[in-house]
């Protein structure tokens, strides 16, 4: 299984990381076969497979419980762990409380955390504390009540500045990678030069060190709009619908199930069916 020094390593030899989304057994066995690097059970399974309408809704047992179905599904990948809203933003102690459950109870190898200013403080906590920890800067969708909406972030010089700064930040509290969400390309690869830590851009160019994309984005299932930095490389929601409406119309119409589905009893036990 590749590790925090592993990426650096990939980083160091400009090799690409491949991050994906997984929120279940099935997404992450596939993610795994498929070959990525590492997994990141994101709190954007509170959209894609919970239905709310932000991140925010998403708690602490909602992120352990997909992610003990994940680590059963993907043995053998790095998994990251999204700590969600406000649960980092507690005391010391209930911060610690919260990554540990991810960490120990769920087994993540690492937290992810949005943000800088207070939460720097926070990811050296929690370095200092033995949990790895990723960083996340640009779109943080926590923080879309403050942000005004999901918008590019760091366009004009004084933003770029302050994402590059906040970046260094972060490496230097101890992040052993960071997420860069939705910032020009030319922003994601300064930042990327600037750090020796990856960055995992999501919209944020070509020149990130990996990139990371939502399961359900990248094969279309069950989406409706998708982001301008998504590409689709299948659609498996016409599939699926297509299966389903075969299946009710068989059963409507008794044409499933077929001989070969069913189970029989000899002949010369029928008799205590019919007297
Ligand atoms: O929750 C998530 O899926 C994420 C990625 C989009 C980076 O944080
Ligand atoms: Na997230």
């Amino acid at each position: 299984m590749k590790q925090a020094t592993d990426f650096f390593k990939m980083k160091q030899n400009q090799e690409p990381i491949v991050m994906l989304t997984a929120y279940d057994y099935p997404s992450a066995k596939l993610a795994e076969e498929a070959g990525v690097d590492m997994i990141l059970v994101g709190d954007s399974l509170g959209m894609v497979v919970l239905g709310y309408d932000s991140t925010i809704p998403v708690t602490v047992d909602d992120m352990v419980h997909h992610t003990k179905a994940v680590k059963r599904g993907a043995k053998d990948t790095f998994i990251v762990t999204d700590m969600p809203f406000l649960s980092y933003h507690v005391s010391r102690s209930e911060t610690l409380k919260n990554a540990a459950r991810i960490i120990q109870e769920a087994g993540a190898h690492a937290v992810k955390v949005e943000g800088a200013k207070d939460v720097i403080y926070t990811i050296s906590t929690l370095t200092e504390a033995g949990i790895p920890v990723v960083a996340h800067l640009g779109l943080t969708p926590q923080a879309v009540g403050v942000l005004g909406g999901y918008k590019v972030q760091g366009k004009d010089a004084e933003s770029a500045r302050q994402l590059i700064e906040d970046a260094k930040k972060c490496e230097q509290a101890g992040a052993i990678a960071l997420v860069l969400e939705c910032v020009p390309k030319q922003l994601g690869e300064e930042i990327t030069n600037n750090l020796s830590i990856p960055t995992i851009g999501i919209g944020a160019g070509n020149k990130t060190d990996g990139q990371v994309l939502v399961y359900h984005d990248v094969i279309s299932y069950g989406v409706d709009r998708v982001a301008k930095f998504v590409k689709q490389y299948t659609a498996v929601t016409e599939q699926i619908v297509n299966g389903l409406q075969s299946y009710v119309s068989e059963v409507k119409t008794r044409s499933f199930p077929e001989e070969k589905h069913m189970y029989s009893m000899k002949d010369e036990e029928l008799s205590v069916l019919y007297g």
